[in-house]
């Protein structure tokens, strides 16, 4: 089968690496790619805007099936059209899609099927949104409703705080995203990531990752798309993991599609574990950044007829999958200016040096220029190892980033620290 992988960062090269183990592979196109998954893919400038000219290029490549890997395409409506030309696409459509899209769809939507998430409300309106913030405790998260790169939450440590965050929202600070906003009680306990793939019907459980969304070590200074992560999530124990499936994740599932808005692909679930229980945090309607590098150096089966069995609606016919009981953990190695603006074109050498059975880089904003491979974005490369144990994959990790040579980078050296301090504190 011919496969269109769409997305160019360090999720779509471990997705391209993954599916280029699969024996029903034959051809795996990526729009636009970078230079680690040209490796597995024909690469093409395909514009996945167009959805005309994405359809002609599914039918004149026999493409059997379409990977979406960011938010922005299947927001778009790029779900909808594929699936009305009879293309199969793993990924929602545009109103399914609003889980990621819209944070009020997402608060409203967990009112109706009772699913456990903070308290809010939601305004579109100024003076009613200062008016509510009353009713709410110290600290408050004022949130942007729309997508805004992950930077539209503010939590906000006092009154006045909140009060100009609400203000920025409505003066256009965070463009159209701002137009509405949510204000939410504040959560605490430790986050955790857990994925899951539906059909719009049925559920699979895909595993869990903790992230690292500050840019520097001990969780400090601004926050990035994510600056390592490590899977599984120890604290989300199996009988937190049932909890989440059977609180979260199949009530959302079940409401999609009862209101006529099945969702399709993955449902990548922001989690805060608190002493109540699992909350829902907010939901990503697309696999995680670095949090899909670890996830599929531990998936042991074959990942083609799974996403496809999604795309088609007979999941129920794939078994439970299995992992590999070993830790991963990836380093995401930036360059330096991020998450402002990062330095282009800095030389990166030794890659191939530090490769392995269970080390593996994967590309993010990486492009050859003159034949050398420099750095072309802020998250460049992720080093991604896999050990017996959280502390021995981050030194796995840590190893190779040191092999490598990459003047213009920079990394945090303590991914993983909450779980190396766990299996230190067990001995
Ligand atoms: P989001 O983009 O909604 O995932 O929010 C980004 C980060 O803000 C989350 O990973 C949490 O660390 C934090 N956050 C968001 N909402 C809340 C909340 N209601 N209570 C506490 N922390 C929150
Ligand atoms: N690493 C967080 C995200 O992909 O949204």
């Amino acid at each position: 089968m011919n496969v269109l992988l769409i997305g160019s960062g360090g999720r779509e090269h471990a997705l391209a690496w993954k599916l280029a183990q699969s024996p029903t592979l034959d051809t795996l196109y990526a729009a636009p790619g970078n230079p680690g998954i040209a490796a597995f893919a024909e690469l093409t400038d395909l514009d996945v805007t167009d959805h005309v000219a994405v359809i002609a290029f599914c039918q004149d490549k026999a493409i059997g099936l379409v990977m979406v890997g960011p938010e922005a395409p299947l927001v778009d409506g790029l779900g909808d059209s594929l699936r009305a030309a009879g293309v199969p696409i793993f990924g929602p459509g545009r109103l399914a899609a609003q889980l990621e899209g819209s944070k009020g769809f997402t608060k409203d939507m967990c009112a109706r099927a009772d699913i456990p998430t903070a308290a809010y409300a939601r305004h579109d309106n100024k003076a009613a949104a200062l008016a509510d913030l009353e009713r709410f405790g110290l600290p408050v998260v004022i949130k942007a409703d729309g997508l805004a790169a992950g930077k539209g939450v503010i939590i906000a440590e006092t009154r006045a705080q909140a009060v100009d965050a609400i203000e920025e929202m409505f003066g256009g600070g965070f463009g159209t995203a701002g137009a509405s906003v949510v204000i939410e009680e504040f959560m605490t306990g430790e986050e955790a990531s857990f994925f899951a793939l539906t059909d719009g019907v049925n559920v699979l459980a895909f595993g869990s990752a903790q992230d690292h969304k500050r840019v520097g070590d001990g969780d400090t200074g601004p926050n990035t798309g994510g600056m390592g992560a490590y899977s599984p999530a120890f604290v989300l124990t199996p009988e937190l993991e049932e909890a989440v499936m059977a609180r979260i994740i199949r009530p959302t599932v079940k409401t999609m599609a009862d209101e006529g808005m099945p969702y399709i692909g993955v449902l990548f679930a922001g989690l805060m574990l608190t002493d109540q229980g699992p909350k829902l945090i907010e939901y990503n309607a697309r696999f995680g950044d670095p949090e899909t590098q670890v996830l599929m150096m531990r998936l042991t089966d074959d990942l083609l007829p799974i996403l496809l069995a999604a795309a088609n609606g007979t999941l129920d016919r794939i078994a439970p999958l299995t992992f590999d009981a070993r830790v991963a953990l990836t380093v995401v190695m930036a360059a330096k200016g991020y998450p402002g603006t990062p330095e282009k074109g800095g030389a990166i050498n030794g890659i191939d040096h530090v490769s392995g059975d269970d080390l593996v880089v994967f590309h993010a904003g990486t492009a050859l220029k003159d034949g050398q491979l420099v750095a072309n974005g802020g998250r460049v490369l992720n080093v991604t190892a896999r050990a017996a144990t959280v502390g021995a994959a981050q030194a796995a990790a840590y190893r190779a980033v040191d092999g490598i040579d990459f003047a213009t980078g920079f990394c945090r050296r303590d991914i993983g620290w909450r779980e190396v301090a766990r299996e230190q504190a067990e001995g």
